[in-house]
């Protein structure tokens, strides 16, 4: 919980922050899926982050996302791992993810297939 200001940081440079980002959602997100989030470190300051979840049926992985200086070395890739090996211990079978079409590359290299004909859908409540 005490990431959250530095882990806001990085979203913040990173996507378009949501209503959905806010310090309560981070807190619920965390306390219904304790040990599914990991962050990154250097000199004691938190330089990405990876969300991870679970419904009882599939694992979810969401706003990865790294500090601009700390790109290209292979973090983002560790840390969705991380997440991917959180989900398998507690049996997911399966991980799901959406992200922007320019980083389709970067998650196919992770083993992640495209489902064709599918298209994401958002409604705000
Ligand atoms: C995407 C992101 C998490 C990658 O972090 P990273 O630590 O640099 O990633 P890695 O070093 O593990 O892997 C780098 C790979 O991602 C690719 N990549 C990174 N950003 C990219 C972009 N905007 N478009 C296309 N490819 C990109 C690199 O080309 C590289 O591929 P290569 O290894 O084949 O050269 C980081 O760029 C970021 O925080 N972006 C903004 C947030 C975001 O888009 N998050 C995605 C979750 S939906």
């Amino acid at each position: 919980m005490n990431d959250y200001p530095q882990v806001r940081e990085i979203w913040q440079e990173s996507f378009t922050l949501h209503s959905t980002d806010s310090l309560e959602n981070f807190k619920e997100f965390i306390r219904r899926n304790p040990g599914l989030s990991f962050v990154e470190e250097y000199e004691n300051k938190v330089i990405a982050v990876a969300l991870g979840s679970y419904n009882g049926r599939i694992g979810y992985i969401c706003r990865l996302a790294v500090k601009k200086e700390f790109r290209n070395k292979g973090i983002a890739a560790r840390l969705n791992k991380a997440v991917e090996a959180a989900l398998e211990k507690i049996k997911a079978k399966q991980v799901f993810l959406y992200c922007h079409q320019n980083l389709a590359k970067f998650y196919l290299d992770l083993g992640y297939r495209t489902e064709d004909d599918c298209v994401v859908m958002i409604k705000d409540l």
